[in-house]
């Protein structure tokens, strides 16, 4: 079976295409706007198979109609390709919605002309749920205003998915509305790669202690938690790309059409606190950091309930927080060729 991943050479549709090729035959869309191509050989250097990349903006209803006319014969699709900086869409909000709802509706279009089932799992963020009203977070926590333009794109695009699958008997889709996602590859052979300045906790530490950072600015201390950092629920973007796999093979056994949606987290909240702390323990580096103030949009707690994953979908996490901040710097000593064991 060959499966479609758009945004597949960014961080997590590269780890889910390493677990996608163990099963099945890979196609990457990616026009490499927040992704370098070199990625591409070092997915190459650890996949099960070789996955083939077409360089495509997702934007351009030409060359998405080529993408579908050249590989027709696709059973899923595992759509990442998105704007993700909550700060710069804030900025530019055109921007994030043209790239973000653009790119579904041009897929979509194609999706409805193509007489065989689809397949299709969508990249959705618990940042639908803004500031919850219940924790942890299930999947009936109602929907709020999004606190940002990127987070209004994921509950647009959630819409538009639902719509579609009510009317396109062809399409089966899920949502798939992940907490944080961190770490790398056990290889260290692709890992998270922010272009420019992280925007991200866990790069910004290991870049801090890879020295390209002079410190890390901790975003408020005041916050409603035991200490006073905010709570997020990290999970090893291994374990996120195989909840893909998981949603995929559900979809294919289901007989009819269907559109559901799924909190993919560990269930246990960290503070940024505690993440440092962690972080210093198993890798026994020292995070250089201060204090600042609170970064706008920032809630105080967010974590899954992920029984719906865990009980439908029969995936469930494997890897440990430690494992997880291990991984990560072990991807970015590997990537700065550091070799300050
Ligand atoms: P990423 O930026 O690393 O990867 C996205 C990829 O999509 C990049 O390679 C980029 O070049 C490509 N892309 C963007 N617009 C495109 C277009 N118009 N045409 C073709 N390719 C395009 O991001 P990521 O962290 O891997 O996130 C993947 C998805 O998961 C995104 O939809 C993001 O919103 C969502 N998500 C991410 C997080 C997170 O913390 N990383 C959390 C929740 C949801
Ligand atoms: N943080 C810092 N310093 C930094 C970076 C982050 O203190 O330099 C803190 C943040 O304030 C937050 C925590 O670390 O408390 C995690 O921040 P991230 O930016 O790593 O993650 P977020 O939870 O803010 O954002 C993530 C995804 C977004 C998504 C959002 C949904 O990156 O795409 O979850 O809640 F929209």
């Amino acid at each position: 079976m060959k499966v479609l991943v758009t945004g597949g050479l960014g961080y997590i549709g590269s780890h889910t295409c390493v677990e996608l090729s163990k099963k099945y035959s890979v196609v990457i869309a990616d026009n490499l706007i927040n992704s370098k191509i070199e990625v591409l050989e070092r997915l190459n250097s650890i996949a099960h198979s070789r996955v083939i990349f077409e360089k495509i903006d997702l934007r351009n209803k030409k060359e998405v109609a080529f993408l579908f006319e050249k590989h027709g014969d696709i059973t899923g699709i595992i759509h990442f390709a998105a704007l993700k900086a909550v700060g710069e869409s804030v900025e530019k909000p055109l921007l994030y919605y043209e790239n973000n709802i653009n790119s579904l509706l041009n897929i979509l279009e194609q999706v409805q002309q193509l007489n065989s089932e689809i397949n299709f799992i969508f990249s959705s963020s618990c940042t639908v749920y803004g500031e919850p009203l219940n924790l942890p977070i299930t999947e009936e926590e109602p929907i709020k205003k999004a606190y940002s333009p990127y987070g209004e794109t994921k509950q647009i695009c959630e819409n538009i998915i639902s719509s579609s699958s009510k009317l396109n008997m062809n399409l089966k889709s899920i949502s798939l509305r992940y907490f944080n996602p961190i770490g790398a590859h056990e290889s260290a052979a692709i890992g998270e790669l922010p272009l420019g300045k992280p925007q991200n906790l866990i790069p910004y530490i290991t870049q801090t202690v890879a020295g390209l950072r002079e410190e890390l600015t901790i975003f408020g201390n005041d916050y409603n938690t035991p200490d006073g950092t905010c709570i997020r629920d990290y999970i090893h973007v291994t374990d996120l790309a195989n909840a893909h796999i998981k949603a995929f093979e559900y979809l294919i056994e289901k007989e009819f059409s269907t559109n559901e949606v799924f909190n993919i987290g560990t269930g246990k909240g960290t503070s940024v606190m505690e993440i440092i702390k962690s972080f210093q323990d198993c890798t026994g580096k020292k995070v250089n950091y201060k204090i600042g103030k609170r970064r706008e949009g920032d809630v105080d707690a967010t974590f899954a309930e992920n029984n719906k994953a865990l009980d439908t979908l029969s995936w469930s996490p494997k890897y440990s927080l430690e494992q997880a901040l291990k991984s990560a710097w072990n991807w970015e000593k590997n990537y700065r060729k550091l070799n300050n064991e």
